[in-house]
């Protein structure tokens, strides 16, 4: 028993070194341990929750029942550090170094492409590196497994699994699917290609470079832990922090003893759900209780009638122990350990069922929980123990809806599970719909068990619980009991729904919205088993004794049965190669590798928070706004400042200089414009101290009217942020009238979270002289930080200087907000007098940051019956939150670019920017152009189902042909739109493979695929000359080596990399003798934002001037020693004293617009491109699987093919995510719910399509742009909603198969909810519904 007042040492080992904690706090999780601690600065914080794998390192533990070790990868950020006594942890950093020996998954993963930003990398490194630790040659399903609980937010997966499957056992280099040739084989690619293959390549790295994998390098698992481990100490270990006190007994009968004495204490098993509520929800417990070193609890047994599982077991072993189980036992013995096992495929990702323990499990009791559904139904029993003994309890109703009487007493532990096995005759199945099919929570999930009287299709015993549609998992019993001894058949079918429908009453207010969804699902999950137990009764025909009286399920219908597998991204990216004259030191045009991306992966890349901290260092906690419109009363702060380690509160009075601007305050003087409206600033010693001061924080407010946060109250209150944007061209009255049809329609798009891995973060340094600072900041925009920064405090700009090493994701997002928080954390440095770092946690970043503009579109379109589309009118309104911020730039942005590819001789665009009180809304990559095109090619798909054509003939009857003007007469050749539209009709086998779409819809009636085809002109740059100059600076120093500084930043793009490049085909030196160091205000000032897709090709042409100035310089000398090595002619030119640094400088290319006359030449080029998509959905769900994406898109000259190849598949992807699964939620009140990766979902590893191909167009045009490249930022996003529409292509199947109007309200995302609504049928009709006016809603479209 623990000592009352002594505090053990905790002890552990990471990377091979043994450490041992004397105070340690168990309030502490590894990843702060690993990062302060440590040091270990390569496992990154990300979310917080578990739920983006960024924090993942392994773990090795010898198991104290098989003696093994045991290797698996967790993600830090959950773990408490407690937990960890006797464990070894690897990190990143233990697994290789840049300085020392690069283990393979590094190599592979960078050298594959497979890091941007690099701020996911060493977390997928170490789940990878953990793979192949516990299998050598895994197999892809255990790769995909692997990294399902991992998010990137750059690449799109398809690299980064390149690069994992170099280790595969199947890896066969060959990425040509179904084909039966080989890409790499002379003549293996498609021989239509309209180019000579030989020009073209489809590798974008040598495998055969790779160095081998030999598992005899990696660390061993320390000697003294085995030691420990093999003679575990039995006593109990205490380790107390301030607050907190950790409990581990050392025997299960020291732990049923704490337990009685605590009974309140909970029990920390793997921590994934007592963390997460702890730190959401605030829950606090002053002890907590570790079973971890008690063997007991992770026993298994295996009996004749069942299986009885440790309650410590995690769920990724039991996973493992019921694929035994399952390959050991008849079927008929398995159905629950099936079902079970279906479950487990999909929940969580692989770190959380590593983590988490099937007792913990049980116990949350979450409504979600995807395995309490199954367990209740398949009539498993827990066994719980105390110090008074054990007894059962049964898994069912009374226990799942907590009543004391079925419940765990406080000093019980559950100890283990039993599950029994099924019988002859008695089926198990389940189901779960969430938003994504990996790694999210069921929106709606269920078990379902039936025991047919032998020989018959009489129910005999029936049980189905659902979970997402109450507090907790819901059991049906009385509609189960009704129906025993009915027959299975159609009628019992109808009766069940009935029933089922009756019991799970939804209110039209339930927590978590998506009601008539849910309801939806209730019944659909019930068919889906109604028939699956039909199916396995025609099996078991041959015993019954009248044979096969069973209904037939028709053909037409067995699509019903089948689940989308889980699959990863194969596919070809093709590029041209470079001439063959071309010098092979030159770099340009070639596949190089991120220059950081080694860095990336082996976690020695620094970002803004990996700084160490300086002396006296400050935490920096915003305090925000709880109303959407009010006047702040008072806010006391004297609790706050009583808290030890406070030193202030920086508020709007604290501000030297100005508060922002009038339309943009940095900080809410006295009247809050959202919820989360910044109004002040704790600055504490410490991160947690400044969290809990925030928190004491008191403000009183009076609210205001209006409160406006839909895009239609806007309108009615005549709420906008700036004057109307028009365009108009030709006579659109006159051509309604002279058209043979008009459609009018409505377009609801979604915004979108930027979700940059890297949260928001800066640390101000003021210095002692001169009002100096240093700003480290993870920013687009580094002079606008240094700007703003100026103004707030009101000191020149020349004492501020803003560094930017790298920025782990932008997206737009870090364009102007930066500033806000620079800002803010410059006033709390300079009135403290000390440097202070803020970092935002992933909920205040996406509660205070806004994103992209929703937006509400209406058209009004007349065509000729041939599909010719005469006039267009098109209104757009976005909603773009309580500031003006960049707004009216996204709405010009959008009318400028809402034609797209269409020549329509008279067209009107109108646009309004919304004022709405939520958080002020952004740029985002595209900038207004995803959304505003969504309403152009929701025209085209509506004017294709008036004239009964097909979507792909109308728009390549209306677009641009020939040399042309825009609406805003700025003229362009089309070619090269064409030549993407038709090569991407080529490469996709597209009219073949419609038809077999056709023949696949033909057959199936509750799985439908759906086809589309989308062309894109987008325009490239800023629409102002002013915004496209650039600069750089370029320094040889005297041993030959060149430091080049531009005003781009890294922001995972490749600037970088591209940069040097540039720089070593201009100087004719290699690229390793150049170097780029950081982006700074002090070496090239007055830069723009990296923005608009521009950013390599004006600072690539100011960096290419600069060296061209040197090189000019150096001519002299170079003619004399022509032979010379470079080396020479340096110190040649330093002895002759010769300047070798000079600045380049590019003046921008011209762009104007004139909104008056609605005239213009904005942009500088046009980017083309073309992608076509095929998904299959399935009606009864929702749920749709890519299954093939191609792309083409016009890279004129690229600079380097691997990093462009990877801007479009990762902008596609992240367009995918706009379009189908990244949905924003609000309450009623105007606070946003979803606020991390749990609530918002963006693309993962499974989303991206089965086959995704990418083909760079071969050169054609000759833009004005860095050796005639393109820049590709953001164009793919618009891409991805050829996802979108193969969606609504396979729903408007359904609805043409159903009898169903075609004309549906466009809304994106395309959402598993959106697609079960919109294919009605007998199920949805069944399902009550409520009458809006009747409740409040749980959440309100702003739309
Ligand atoms: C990112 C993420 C994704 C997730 N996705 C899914 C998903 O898709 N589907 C799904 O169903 N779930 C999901 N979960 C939830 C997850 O399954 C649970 O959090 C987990 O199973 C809880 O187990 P644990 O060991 O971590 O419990 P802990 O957090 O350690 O404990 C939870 C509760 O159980 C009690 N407890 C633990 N062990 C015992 C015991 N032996 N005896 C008595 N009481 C005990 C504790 O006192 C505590 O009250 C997810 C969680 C995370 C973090
Ligand atoms: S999972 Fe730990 S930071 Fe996201
Ligand atoms: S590279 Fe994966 S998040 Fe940036």
């Amino acid at each position: 028993m623990p000592c009352p007042s002594k505090s053990d040492d905790l002890v552990f080992f990471v990377n091979g070194r043994k450490v041992i904690e004397r105070n340690v706090d168990p309030e502490v999780t590894l990843l702060t341990f690993l990062r302060k601690n440590l040091r270990l600065i390569g496992t990154k914080y990300a979310c917080g929750r578990g739920g983006c794998g960024a924090c993942t390192v392994m773990v090795s533990k010898r198991d104290p029942l098989s003696a093994k070790i045991r290797h698996f990868s967790i993600t830090a950020c959950l773990v408490p550090i407690c937990s960890l006594y006797g464990a070894a942890v690897t990190t990143v950093e233990g697994v290789g170094s840049i300085n020392t020996r690069l283990h393979p998954v590094q190599e592979r993963i960078a050298k594959s492409h497979g890091t941007q930003c690099g701020f996911c990398t060493p977390g997928m490194v170490m789940s990878m590196y953990t793979l192949l630790r516990n299998h050598q040659q895994p197999s892809e399903e255990q790769l995909l497994e692997a990294l399902g609980g991992h998010l990137c937010r750059c690449t799109g997966y398809r690299p980064i699994l390149a690069g994992g499957r170099t280790f595969c056992v199947e890896s066969d280099g060959c990425r040509q699917k179904g084909t039966g040739k080989c890409c790499l084989d002379p003549g293996g690619n498609d021989a239509s290609s309209l180019h000579r293959e030989s020009d073209i390549c489809t590798e974008l790295f040598a495998e055969d470079e790779f160095q081998p994998l030999d598992p005899t390098q990696e660390l061993i698992f320390p000697p003294e832990l085995l030691r420990m481990a093999e003679k575990p100490e039995k006593q109990t270990l205490t380790f107390r922090g301030e607050r907190v006190t950790w409990i581990s007994p050392g025997t299960l009968k020291d732990l049923l003893e704490l337990k009685a004495k605590h009974p309140e204490a909970p029990v920390v098993s793997g921590n994934t759900s007592l963390g997460p509520a702890m730190k959401s929800q605030g829950h606090f417990y002053p002890i907590l209780l570790s079973p971890a070193r008690i063997p007991e609890l992770s026993v298994v047994s295996k009996t004749s009638d069942g299986l009885t599982v440790g309650a410590g077991c995690s769920l990724a072993h039991v996973k493992d122990i019921l694929a035994e189980r399952v390959s050991e036992l008849p079927e008929e013995k398995t159905q629950t350990y099936r079902a079970l096992l279906k479950q487990l495929k999909t929940l969580a990702g692989q770190q959380i069922r590593n983590m988490a323990s099937l007792g913990g499990h049980i116990i949350s009791r979450h409504c979600y929980s995807d395995l309490n559904p199954v367990l209740a139904v398949g009539n498993a029993t827990l066994n719980v123990i105390s110090e008074e003994g054990t007894r059962q309890i049964p898994l069912n109703e009374h226990f799942l809806a907590g009543l004391a009487s079925a419940d765990l007493k406080p000093e019980e532990i559950l100890e283990s599970v039993y599950i029994p096995h099924s019988q002859k005759w008695e089926f198990v199945s389940a189901f779960r719909q969430a938003q994504c099919q990996q790694n999210a929570l069921a929106d709606v999930n269920a078990g379902m068990r039936v025991l047919l009287r032998e020989g018959t299709d009489t129910i005999e015993d029936l049980s189905v619980s659902y979970g997402g549609v109450g507090a907790t998992t819901i059991s049906t019993q009385k509609s189960c009991r009704q129906l025993v001894g009915r027959s299975w058949n159609e009628l019992m079918l109808e009766e069940a729904c009935r029933l089922l429908l009756e019991e799970v009453s939804l209110p039209g207010w339930a927590p978590g919205g998506k009601v008539e969804f849910k309801r939806s699902l209730v019944v659909s999950f019930f068919f889906k088993f109604y028939l699956e137990v039909l199916q396995a009764l025609k099996k078991l025909a041959k015993f019954m004794p009248d044979g096969h009286h069973y209904p037939e399920i028709s053909d037409h219908f067995l699509s019903a049965l089948e689940d989308f597998p889980i699959t990863g991204p194969q596919g070809v990216q093709r590029y041209q190669s470079v001439d063959s004259r071309q010098a092979l030191q030159d770099p340009v045009g070639r596949p190089i590798m991120h220059l950081s991306g080694l860095k990336h992966a082996t976690g020695e890349a620094i970002f803004c928070d990996d700084i160490p901290m300086v002396d006296r260092e400050l935490f920096m906690v915003l305090v925000t706004s709880t109303r959407a419109h009010a006047k702040i009363i008072s806010i006391d702060w004297s609790e706050a400042l009583e808290l030890p380690g406070v030193v202030d509160v920086i508020r709007a009075e604290d501000i030297p200089g100005t508060n922002g601007t009038e339309e943009d305050k940095l900080m809410a003087a006295d009247e809050v414009l959202c919820v989360g409206h910044i109004i002040c600033a704790v600055v504490a010693e410490t991160d947690v101290q400044a969290k809990s001061a925030a928190e004491k924080i008191n403000i009183t407010y009076e609210d205001l009217e209006p409160v406006i946060f839909t895009i239609s109250d806007a309108i009615k209150h005549n709420s906008f942020l700036c004057p109307e944007k028009k365009l108009e061209q030709g006579n659109v009255e006159e051509a309604f009238d002279q058209v043979d049809q008009i459609v009018e329609g409505e377009v609801h798009v979604g915004g979108q979270e930027h979700f940059y891995m890297e949260t928001q973060r800066v640390l101000v340094i003021p210095k002692a002289e001169d009002k100096e600072l240093d700003i480290y900041v993870s920013t687009q925009d580094p002079a606008h930080v240094q700007k703003t920064v100026s103004s707030t405090l009101n000191i020149p700009i020349n004492r501020i200087t803003c560094h930017v090493k790298r920025v782990g994701g932008g997206f737009g997002g870090k364009v102007g907000k930066p500033a806000v928080f620079g800002a803010i954390a410059a006033v709390g440095a300079i009135k403290t007098g000390r440097p202070v770092r803020l970092v935002l946690d992933r909920e205040d970043d996406m509660l205070i940051t806004g994103g992209r503009h929703p937006l509400f579109g209406k058209y009004k379109v007349g065509f000729m019956n041939n599909g010719r589309i005469k006039a267009l009118d098109i209104e757009c309104f976005l909603n773009g939150g309580c500031m003006l911020d960049d707004s009216e730039l996204v709405t010009e942005f959008l009318i400028l670019k809402l034609e797209n590819a269409y020549k329509i001789r008279n067209l009107r665009f109108r646009g309004w920017a919304c004022m709405t009180h939520l958080p002020s809304n952004t740029a985002f990559r595209g900038f207004g152009f995803p959304q505003g095109t969504l309403i152009t090619e929701s025209c085209i798909t509506a004017v294709a189902a008036k004239c009964g054509l097909p979507p792909e003939k109308i728009r390549e009857k209306n677009m641009y042909k020939t040399v042309d003007k825009t609406i805003y007469k700025q003229a362009f050749s089309p070619e090269t739109l064409i030549r993407c539209w038709n090569e991407c009709l080529d490469k996709s086998s597209f009219h073949s493979r419609r038809m077999q779409v056709e023949e696949f819809n033909k057959k199936n009636y509750w799985k439908k695929k759906g086809m589309a085809i989308v062309p894109m002109k987008f325009s490239v740059g800023f629409a102002a000359t002013s915004y496209h100059q650039a600069a750089a600076l370029v320094h040889i120093y005297t041993d030959g080596s060149v430091l080049v500084t531009h005003g781009g930043n890294e922001l995972g793009q490749g600037i970088h990399t591209k940069m040097l490049q540039v720089a070593s085909r201009e100087l004719k030196i290699p690229m390793s003798s150049v170097h780029i160091c950081e982006t700074s205000t002090a070496m090239v000032p007055n830069t723009v934002a990296t923005a608009a897709s521009i950013g390599s090709d004006v600072n690539g042409r100011a960096v290419q001037d600069a060296c061209q100035i040197l090189l000019k310089r150096l001519e002299p000398i170079i003619k004399k020693n022509p032979d010379g090595t470079w080396e020479d002619w340096i110190e040649a030119a330093f002895e002759q004293r010769i300047s070798l640094s000079a600045t380049g400088y590019f003046r921008g290319y011209k762009a104007f617009m004139d909104w008056e006359k609605g005239e213009g030449d904005p942009f500088p080029y046009y980017v083309y491109g073309a992608a076509c998509s095929e998904v299959e959905i399935d009606c009864l769900t929702g749920a749709h699987k890519k299954i093939r994406a191609d792309i083409v898109m016009d890279a004129c000259c690229s600079l380097n093919p691997a990093i462009d190849i990877g801007q479009v598949e990762g902008s596609f992807i992240q367009g995918m995510g706009l379009y189908t699964t990244e949905e924003l939620k609000y309450s009623p009140e105007g606070v946003l719910y979803s606020r991390g990766p749990d609530e918002y979902k963006i693309p993962a590893i499974a989303d991206v399509p089965e086959e995704f191909n990418v083909s760079l167009l071969p050169s054609s045009q000759n833009p004005p742009t860095i050796y005639s490249s393109k820049g590709l930022g953001e164009s793919g996003m618009f891409l991805g909603s050829s996802v979108f529409f193969a969606i609504t292509d396979a729903v408007a199947a359904a609805h043409r198969e159903r009898g169903i109007a075609e004309d549906f309200t466009v809304r994106s995302p395309a959402t598993p909810e959106w697609v079960r609504m919109a294919c009605a049928d007998r199920f949805t009709e069944m399902i009550p519904r409520d009458d809006p006016k009747t409740f409040k809603p749980w959440s309100i479209p702003i739309a």
